[in-house]
């Protein structure tokens, strides 16, 4: 008999990144470089008074503008990771090391997705306030089509004029117009940014490639659908208010960075436990059963560590086995690349290994221990979330993502 229990966590993924981050504040990384973000979590006004509202027809707008009226979406954008795309300590620090390597080209190699609006504008040191919104309100919504090409940057055609597309096909508005495009419900319209190859050909972050090959594609299940999923709210607040609708995209795309969902996507079962002399086997069924995209996606430098312990039931040795999930590049000379820029820049020229846990895919994993009795041991499984982005030093992030427990009977 296996018993299994979930352990609750000691804490979110976001409380955590939230501490990292004012900790960081400290390091004041960047200053040569960008300016501080927008104030966080900045309140914008009722939408009473929407006569001073003046929005830039022949380019972008600033979010805070849009938020006057999309109050409630601008504050799920603002708690979100697009919104602190430029102004995050981790990005500053990489973005740092980019420019003492790169040079001015850096500017427009990281700022191409990560404060777009800059890049377009062509305002590489970032010196106006809409520069540092990171992926903004008007940016995602003046994108007319993503034209092909992944290599350093994203290609997008854009329509300014005052026109907001979106994927409302009977929407209007008073102030500005509308235009219904199906992209935004579709994946493409993401795979601007979520995929990039380096120059030399190298696939770096494959999210959008790798789900088009999922089981979810076929299904028409998008990127929005899980990222930016239907949830109550008005889209728009004040005197247009009786314009508005209930429902509203999820903007915050919290989803990588929150545990909950890092625990829907990830099951982690103990399938068996035998014992033989002073041997325990145990064997561990891992499933992807959330993502729309193999687990961990993204940056190769996310991993996802399994560990397998036994231990004595009361409280004597102890022992721990572990798998590791993850690509691994290499460069010419068969080196581990793992630095953020070091990859970005081109330095890994081969993928030597990818073992990620593919979309509903399920990996059962066997695990021998020896022991001196076997009837009195305890074994669990967890599985942990590991990110070790570089800051000054490595600032390594491991957040347990769940655990389950099985008894040696
Ligand atoms: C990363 C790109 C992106 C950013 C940034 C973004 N949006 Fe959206 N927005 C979308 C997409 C994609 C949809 C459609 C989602 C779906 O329905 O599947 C959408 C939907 C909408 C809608 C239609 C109603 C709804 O909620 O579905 C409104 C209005 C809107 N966005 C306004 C805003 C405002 C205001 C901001 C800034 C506070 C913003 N958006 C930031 C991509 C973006
Ligand atoms: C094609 C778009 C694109 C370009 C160009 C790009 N990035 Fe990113 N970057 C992303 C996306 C998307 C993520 C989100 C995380 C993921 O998918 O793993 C990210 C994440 C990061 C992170 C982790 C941030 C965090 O909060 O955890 C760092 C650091 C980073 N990028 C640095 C850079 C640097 C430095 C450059 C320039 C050399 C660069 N990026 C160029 C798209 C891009
Ligand atoms: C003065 C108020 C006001 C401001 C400011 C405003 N909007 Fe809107 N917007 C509306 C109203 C009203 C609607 C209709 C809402 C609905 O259909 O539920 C709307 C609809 C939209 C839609 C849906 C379009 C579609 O067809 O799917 C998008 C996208 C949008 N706005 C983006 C923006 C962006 C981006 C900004 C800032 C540059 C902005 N809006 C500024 C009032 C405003
Ligand atoms: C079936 C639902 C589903 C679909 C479809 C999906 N995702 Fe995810 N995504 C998740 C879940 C759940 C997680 C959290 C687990 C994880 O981190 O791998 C996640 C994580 C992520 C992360 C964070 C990566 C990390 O490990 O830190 C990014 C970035 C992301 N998704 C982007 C996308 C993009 C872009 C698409 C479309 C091309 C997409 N996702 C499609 C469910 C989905
Ligand atoms: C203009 C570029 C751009 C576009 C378009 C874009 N993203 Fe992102 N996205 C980014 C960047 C840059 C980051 C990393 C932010 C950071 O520094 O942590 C990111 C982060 C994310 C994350 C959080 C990843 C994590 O590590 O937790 C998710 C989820 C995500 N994006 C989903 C989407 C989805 C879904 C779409 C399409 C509707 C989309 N993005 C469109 C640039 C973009």
């Amino acid at each position: 008999m296996i018993r299994i229990g979930l352990l609750t966590t000691l804490y979110e993924w976001r409380t955590t990144m939230a501490t990292f981050r004012i900790w960081l504040v400290g390091f004041c990384l960047g200053g040569v470089f960008l300016t501080p973000a927008v104030a966080g979590g900045q309140e914008t006004g009722s939408a009473s008074d929407i006569s001073g509202i003046q929005l830039n027809t022949k380019g972008f707008s600033s979010s805070q503008q849009c938020g006057q009226c999309h109050k409630e979406l601008y504050n799920d954008w603002k708690r979100g990771l697009h919104a602190d795309s430029s102004g995050n300590a981790v990005f500053k620090a990489a973005y740092m090391q980019a420019y003492f390597e790169l040079g001015e080209r850096a500017r427009s190699v990281c700022l191409s997705c990560h404060a777009p609006v800059a890049y377009f504008n062509n305002d590489p040191k970032l010196t106006q306030p809409i520069s540092r919104e990171g992926v903004s309100c008007d940016f995602c919504h003046s994108i007319a089509e993503v034209l092909p090409g992944t290599v350093e940057g994203p290609q997008f055609r854009f329509e300014f004029g005052g026109v907001k597309q979106g994927p409302l096909s009977d929407s209007k508005s008073p102030f500005h117009k509308t235009r219904y495009n199906v992209l935004y419900r579709q994946s493409m319209f993401c795979k601007g940014c979520h995929e990039l190859k380096s120059r030399n050909g190298i696939p770096l972050i494959t999210t959008w490639s790798e789900w088009q090959e999922s089981p979810y594609a076929d299904k028409g299940v998008t990127c929005q659908q899980c990222h930016m999923e239907q949830i109550p709210g008005k889209t728009v607040v004040g005197s247009l208010e009786n314009n508005a609708r209930n429902q509203i995209s999820n903007h915050d795309v919290a989803s990588g960075h929150s545990l909950t969902k890092r625990r829907q996507a990830l099951e982690i079962k103990i399938v068996g436990i035998e014992t033989h002399k002073n041997r325990i086997r145990v064997q561990v069924d891992l499933t992807n059963k959330g993502a729309g995209h193999p687990m961990p996606t993204g940056l190769p430098i996310k991993k996802i560590i399994l560990k397998v312990k036994v231990e004595k039931t009361d409280g004597g040795r102890r022992q721990v086995q572990k798998r590791v999930y993850q690509k691994v590049l290499a460069d010419a000379q068969g080196k581990t690349v793992t630095n953020v820029v070091d990859l970005m820049l081109g330095k890994a020229t081969t993928v030597i290994s990818d073992n990620r846990i593919g979309p509903l895919e399920t990996r059962r994993e066997s695990f021998t221990f020896f022991v001196d009795q076997p009837r009195e041991q305890t074994v669990s499984a967890a599985a942990y979330y590991n990110y070790a982005p570089e800051i000054l030093q490595p600032a390594p992030i491991h957040i347990k993502l769940n655990e389950v427990q099985g008894r040696v009977r």
